[in-house]
C-alpha cells in the first residue's frame, strides 16, 4: 500500500510539491501584484518580508516569503525570559557542546512518559545533540509528550532552527503563520526557523513523538544520482498548507513564545501572529506521509548502506562533499530478496553518529514505540549472538520486512551527546556484542 491508511481525516487544503516558490491568498486579490513592496498593499495590508536564508543566497538555495498580514509581526511588547520554565529542559548550552555529556556506549530509552498537564511549549524535552544554536552549528534531538492544547492565544516559534516534528502518538492539529496542518503518526512535518505557530491536539487525544532541530541550513532532498529522476521521497508528495487567517486584534492578549539561543521567552501582544491573508515566496512549513516513500533496494545479493532510506538530508559543507549534519531516515515495510546474503546489518562501526526512535510496530529486544536508540561515532555494534546464527543460516527466500512497523533514523557527521535529562530518563547503557536496532530495520 502506497499511501498510508489513517483513522484520522485531514480536513485542510495543501499545495503540492517539495521547494520552489509558492503562493496563497485566503481572500482573492491580497497578493499584490508584480510589486512585493506596494506602497499600499491590497486592502490595507502589512507587508513582512520573512527571510531563511541570507539575501545573496545562491538562488537554488534562497529562502525567502512575503507575507500580507493585518499586523506586523513586530507589534508586542518586550519579551521576557521564562526562568522557570517547568523542566528547563529547553535550555541550551551557551558554549558548544558544554551542556552535553558525550559518552561512548549505546544508549536505550524505554518508551518516554505522557504528560498529561504540559502542552507543546512545556513538553519539549531536549534529549540529545551537538553544537551551539547561537552560532547556528550543530543540531538538537527533542522529545515531546503533551496532554493538552496550547491555551488557545499563544503562539511558539524558533529561532534556533527549523523543527522537524515527529508524531508516534496522537495527532497534531497545526495553525502556522502561513496556515493549518494536520500531522498524524506516519507523517512528520518540518516548521522552519521563525515561523509561529500553535498546537493543538485532535480529540483530546494525548500526543508524544520526536524532533529534530537543525540550526544550521535546511532540508533538501538527496540526489538520486544513477537511481534517476525518481524514487524515495518524490517532491510531489510534500504538502504545504494554504493562507488561512484568524480576526483578533480589538481587545485581546495574546502570548507569544519564542526560543532563543536555548532559552525560552515571552512577550504580550494585542492582536494575533495567525493574520497573513496572503502570502508567496521559497520559506514555508509542509508535511509528508512515510507511507508515500519509495524504498529500493538490493534485488539480487549484499546488505546495502541505509543511506537508500534517506527521505531528507542536510548537507554540512565543513564536512566534505555529501556529508550531512543531519540524514533523516526512515525504514518502512519492503520486500528483502537477497540471495547469499547475511541479511541483517553487517556489524558496524561509523564515523556518523545514529538516533532512531519506533514510530509504530515490534522490534526484537526492548525497542519500543515511543523509546529510542544512540549509537555514536565509532561505536562498534551490530545484532545479538542468536540473530546471528539464524540469519546465517536461514532459507533465504523473498521475504516481507517490518509489516505494520516504521521506525526512523537521525544520521549525523557530529557525535552526539546526552543531555541531563536524557542520561536521567535513559533505560539502559547496551554494551554487548549485540544491539538492537539495526537488525530490525534491516533484516
Ligand atoms: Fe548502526
Amino acid at each position: 500500500m502506497p499511501v498510508t491508511q489513517f483513522n484520522v481525516i485531514d480536513p485542510y487544503k495543501y499545495i503540492n510539491g517539495f521547494g520552489g516558490h509558492k503562493e496563497s491568498e485566503a481572500i482573492e486579490g491580497a497578493l499584490p501584484l508584480a510589486a512585493n513592496s506596494p506602497q499600499k498593499c491590497p486592502y490595507g495590508l502589512y507587508n513582512e518580508k520573512l527571510s531563511g536564508s541570507a539575501f545573496t543566497a545562491p538562488r537554488n538555495e534562497n529562502q525567502q516569503t512575503w507575507l500580507y498580514r493585518i499586523l506586523p509581526s513586530a507589534s508586542h511588547q518586550s519579551f521576557e525570559s521564562v526562568p522557570d520554565h517547568v523542566n528547563q529542559s529547553l535550555i541550551h548550552s551557551k558554549s558548544s557542546g558544554s551542556q552535553f555529556t558525550v559518552i561512548p556506549n549505546q544508549l536505550l530509552w524505554a518508551p518516554f512518559d505522557f504528560d498529561s498537564g504540559s502542552s507543546w511549549v512545556d513538553s519539549l524535552h531536549l534529549i540529545a545533540g551537538a553544537g551551539d544554536p547561537t552560532l547556528k552549528q550543530g543540531i538538537g534531538y527533542y522529545v515531546y509528550a503533551l496532554g493538552r492544547s496550547m491555551d488557545e492565544k499563544s503562539a511558539f516559534y524558533s529561532a534556533d532552527g527549523d523543527f522537524l516534528i515527529i508524531p508516534q502518538h496522537g495527532t497534531l492539529d497545526i495553525r502556522t503563520e502561513l496556515g493549518k496542518m494536520l500531522v498524524r503518526p506516519s507523517e512528520f512535518c518540518v516548521i522552519p526557523r521563525g515561523i509561529r505557530y500553535h498546537v493543538a491536539l485532535h480529540d483530546s487525544e494525548p500526543a508524544r513523538g520526536y524532533i529534530l532541530e537543525l540550526y544550521q541550513g535546511h532540508f533538501q532532498l538527496p540526489e538520486l544520482g544513477p537511481i534517476g529522476s525518481n524514487g524515495l521521497a518524490n517532491a510531489r508528495d510534500f504538502q504545504t498548507p494554504v493562507a488561512d487567517f484568524i480576526e483578533d486584534y480589538e481587545n485581546t492578549e495574546w502570548s507569544l513564545y519564542g526560543k532563543f539561543g536555548g532559552n525560552l521567552f515571552s512577550a504580550k501582544q494585542s492582536h494575533t501572529p495567525f493574520d497573513v491573508v496572503a502570502w508567496h515566496g521559497t520559506y514555508y512549513p509542509y508535511k509528508y506521509d512515510l507511507g508515500r516513500f519509495c524504498p529500493l533496494n538490493a534485488v539480487s545479493h549484499d546488505h546495502i548502506d541505509p543511506s537508500i532510506f534517506t527521505v531528507l538530508t542536510a548537507p554540512s559543507i565543513p564536512h566534505g562533499p555529501g556529508t550531512a549534519v543531519a540524514d533523516f531516515v526512515c525504514f518502512g515495510p519492503r520486500w528483502n530478496v537477497s540471495e547469499n546474503t547475511f541479511r541483517p546489518p553487517w556489524y558496524h562501526r561509523n564515523t556518523m553518529s545514529e538516533f532512531m526512535g519506533l514510530i509504530k510496530g515490534n522490534y526484537p529486544g526492548d525497542f519500543r514505540a515511543g523509546g529510542a536508540n544512540l549509537h555514536n561515532t565509532m561505536s562498534g555494534h551490530g545484532v545479538d549472538t542468536q540473530t546471528f546464527e539464524k540469519a546465517s543460516g536461514m532459507d533465504l527466500v523473498p521475504t516481507k520486512l517490518m509489516q505494520g512497523s516504521l521506525s526512523f533514523m537521525f544520521e549525523s557527521c557530529l557525535m552526539v551527546g546526552v543531555t541531563e535529562w536524557g542520561l536521567k530518563t535513559v533505560a539502559s547503557k547496551v554494551h554487548q556484542f549485540g544491539a538492537i536496532v539495526d537488525l530490525v530495520a534491516d533484516m
